[in-house]
């Protein structure tokens, strides 16, 4: 009896430590979308949101949300045979299947003392790989607006962001209070006098992925294309380092922003 509670005090501190630590993989983060209400791929199939038809497809994913193995022209009927790319992705996504937002007007970061400025962030608002983080987190699309579905297919509902966890996720079209993306840093940028950022061609990035340090830069782990500084300059949608927020690395004692601020 002694040991048979010796051995269950041994699971339980295991099993408290195991949560304690946060796990890495898509799985274990806020983007596991398989049990979401509103992912008509989900396990909860339509979501009870529609009588239309769930034969043929598989549940429980993950990724259908983003992405599609052959992916759809947007907002066509369910059960269509229509393939193509989506109209307005950027032709470097990946396999993407969300749509995306029609805002263009975003507000975005100005700068207190900014030097890439003058490198000019992109015109209209952000590129790239943002665009795909804010077809969700811009709150203007519905979550459940990908592949053959979308808010305007007879009995979706759309469910925004605003409606998910009390909005804390919806970053919305003003972007001033983000941190800027989608500008050029480059080694040029390290070289002004104002910004005391680190040269992104030789400053390591101290990322460590499957528990193994990278040994790479930060122009060559947290650039997009080696250049532009984007949402994925912080964040991994996959949650590769398990890190809170699904940040690149952990950001305890500063050590993301200290990554690249030199300070
Ligand atoms: C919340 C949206 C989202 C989900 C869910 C998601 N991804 Fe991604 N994925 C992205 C974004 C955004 C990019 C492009 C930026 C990047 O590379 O991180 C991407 C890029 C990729 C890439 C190419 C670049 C790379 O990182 O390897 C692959 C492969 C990929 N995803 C696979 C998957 C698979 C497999 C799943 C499901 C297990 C999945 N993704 C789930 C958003 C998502
Ligand atoms: C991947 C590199 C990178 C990371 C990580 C990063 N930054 Fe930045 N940050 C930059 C660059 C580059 C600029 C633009 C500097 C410039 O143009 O003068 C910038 C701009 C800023 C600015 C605006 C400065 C101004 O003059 O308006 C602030 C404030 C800032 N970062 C704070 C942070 C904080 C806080 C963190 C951590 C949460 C962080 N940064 C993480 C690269 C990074
Ligand atoms: C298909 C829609 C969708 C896309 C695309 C998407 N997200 Fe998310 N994201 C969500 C949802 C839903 C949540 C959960 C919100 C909540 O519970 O507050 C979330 C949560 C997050 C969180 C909070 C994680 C935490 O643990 O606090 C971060 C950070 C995040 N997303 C970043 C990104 C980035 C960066 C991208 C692009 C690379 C992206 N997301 C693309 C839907 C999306
Ligand atoms: C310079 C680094 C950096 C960039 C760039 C960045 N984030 Fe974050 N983000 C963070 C950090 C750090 C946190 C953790 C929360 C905090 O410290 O305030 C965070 C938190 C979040 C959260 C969770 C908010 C919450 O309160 O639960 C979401 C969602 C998010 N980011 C999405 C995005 C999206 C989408 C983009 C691109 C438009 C983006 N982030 C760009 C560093 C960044």
């Amino acid at each position: 009896m002694k040991y048979i509670k010796i051995i269950l005090l041994i699971v339980l501190i295991v099993s408290i430590t195991e949560k304690g630590n946060a796990q890495s993989g898509i799985t274990n983060s806020l983007h596991n979308f398989s049990s979401a209400s509103w992912n008509q791929w989900g396990s909860n199939g339509l979501g009870g949101t529609s009588a239309t038809s769930t034969s043929g497809r598989i549940g429980g994913q993950i990724c259908a949300p983003c992405h599609a193995p052959h992916v759809y022209t947007s907002n066509v009927s369910p059960g269509s045979s229509v393939i193509g790319p989506m109209t307005s992705a950027p032709s470097n996504a990946p396999l993407w299947s969300h749509q995306l937002s029609a805002v263009t007007s975003y507000s975005t970061y100005s700068g207190y003392n900014m030097d890439s400025t003058a490198l000019a962030q992109a015109a209209g608002g952000p590129v790239g790989t943002s665009k795909l983080c804010l077809s969700c987190h811009d709150g203007t699309v519905s979550m459940n607006y990908y592949r053959t579905f979308s808010a305007s297919t007879s009995g979706i509902k759309p469910i925004l962001m605003s409606a998910i966890n009390g909005g804390a996720s919806n970053l919305g079209t003003d972007l001033r209070n983000d941190h800027p993306i989608s500008f050029v840093y480059d080694q040029g940028l390290s070289q002004r006098t104002n910004n005391g950022v680190y040269d992104p061609t030789s400053h390591a990035s101290g990322i460590i992925l499957g528990g193994s340090a990278t040994n790479g830069t930060i122009q060559s782990d947290l650039l997009e294309g080696g250049t532009l500084l984007q949402c994925t300059s912080c964040h991994d949608p996959h949650n590769g380092a398990g890190a809170p927020h699904m940040l690149v690395k952990s950001n305890t004692a500063s050590a993301l922003c200290l990554t690249c601020h030199n300070k």
